[in-house]
């Protein structure tokens, strides 16, 4: 079959997904049909933190390596746990990128390789978009159209999202993102590689009012973020407490994430705003986190917002941080567009940097 022939989804097609792109190796296999939601049968994940957390942050030639030792027992256990033969998979979706070139290069070399040997189409998704379409997985699954929060440990974008494959950038991070202040300003609190979870637990215990950090970008009337200058000012205050950290490590990680809350909370409301509309769905790393979640729930049901009462949707929270599944349901509704092709010829390509936007019209 040529390769510009697009390929549709036969009635219970099984998906598998590899996700490789930074420092998780995550498999997951998903049943679609043409229409039917996908379902998730199994999904597997071996996470490298305790490797990188030594060098303090993600290590590529150690990432790639580790994805290579994890890929293939990884697959067999979800195959193991959904019931099926290797033979029994229709198509395999990797990721393609943005992230580790290596790290995707194992993804990709593997997914094709696989797809040869069954003589199965291989299908290469964006991460993003694996983010961003991930609560279809949830109970609580959106309906198009919607805004869309997509806070990792590499980005911070709105969008607004119209359909599979219709995605309108309408802001972004002009430095750091979300995840990486979190991640910073944990490491100068001595919380370790990736900080973020940790210093979300820490909160808990402080006072957020405790110290007056930046809320950048706040009021500049865009959808724009960025969070270099809080990191600046979490460093000034952890020079200015000196001895004094220890005992007041739990405010200062409160206040942090106040002001990274604050900021992506104003940015979703001004967005919905200024889209006009009424379901917002947050995804990637950060989404995991509990003050983000219920700050934005209490704004958005807030009965005197203007424009009246918006849903929000999130993944599981096992589905938050990079995973399989959210790879093959990906895949899984591109391909039930319809217009999606898929890869006969097991050529690939990785994409380290690749904007979501530049997907947009693939399928339109
Ligand atoms: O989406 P993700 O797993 O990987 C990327 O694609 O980047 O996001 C990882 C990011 C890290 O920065 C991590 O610290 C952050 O998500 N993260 C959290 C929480 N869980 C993960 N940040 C704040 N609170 C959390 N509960
Ligand atoms: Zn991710």
């Amino acid at each position: 079959m040529p390769d510009s022939v697009p390929f549709l989804l036969a009635p219970n097609a099984l998906i598998l997904g590899i996700e490789s792109s930074c420092d998780e190796t995550g498999v997951a296999l998903v049943q679609a049909g043409a229409q039917a939601a996908p379902q998730l049968l199994a999904h597997a994940l071996h996470s490298q933190i305790a490797m990188h957390q030594a060098y303090g942050g993600v290590v590529p030639e150690l990432a790639s390596r580790d994805h290579i030792r994890r890929v293939l027992p990884l697959t067999a256990q979800v195959m193991r746990e959904a019931g099926h033969a290797l033979a029994d998979i229709d198509v395999v979706a990797y990721t393609r990128g943005p992230g580790l070139a290596g790290a995707l290069l194992v993804g990709a070399g593997v997914a094709c390789a696989l797809g040869a040997a069954l003589g199965k189409p291989v299908l290469g998704v964006h991460h993003l978009e694996g983010h961003l379409l991930s609560p279809f997985l949830s109970a609580d699954p959106p309906e198009f159209p919607f805004v869309a929060l997509l806070v990792s440990g590499g980005h911070t974008q709105l969008m607004r999202v119209d359909g599979v494959g219709q995605y309108q950038l309408l802001g972004e991070t002009i430095d750091d993102a979300a995840g990486e202040a979190f991640d910073k300003s944990a490491k100068l609190m001595g919380l370790g590689y990736p900080g973020g979870p940790a210093l979300a637990k820490l909160a808990e215990q402080g006072d957020a009012q405790a110290f007056k950090l930046p809320r950048p970008l706040l009021h500049s009337g865009d959808l724009d973020f960025s969070f270099a200058g809080l990191k600046t000012a979490v460093l000034t205050q952890t020079q200015r407490l000196g001895d004094q950290l220890e005992a007041r490590k739990a405010d200062l990680a409160a206040s942090t994430q106040a002001a990274i809350v604050e900021v992506l909370v104003k940015k979703s409301l001004a967005a919905l705003e200024a889209t006009g509309l009424k379901r917002l769905v947050v995804a990637g790393g950060v989404g995991a986190n509990k003050s983000l979640r219920a700050q934005l729930n209490a704004a958005c049901a807030h009965p005197g917002r203007k424009g009246g009462p918006v849903r929000v949707h999130y993944p599981e929270l096992h589905l938050c941080t990079d995973n399989g599944a959210m790879i093959a349901l990906a895949a899984a509704m591109r391909l039930q567009s319809g217009r999606q092709q898929a890869n006969r010829a097991y050529r690939f390509d990785v994409q380290p940097r690749w904007p979501l936007d530049a997907i947009s019209t693939a399928l339109t």
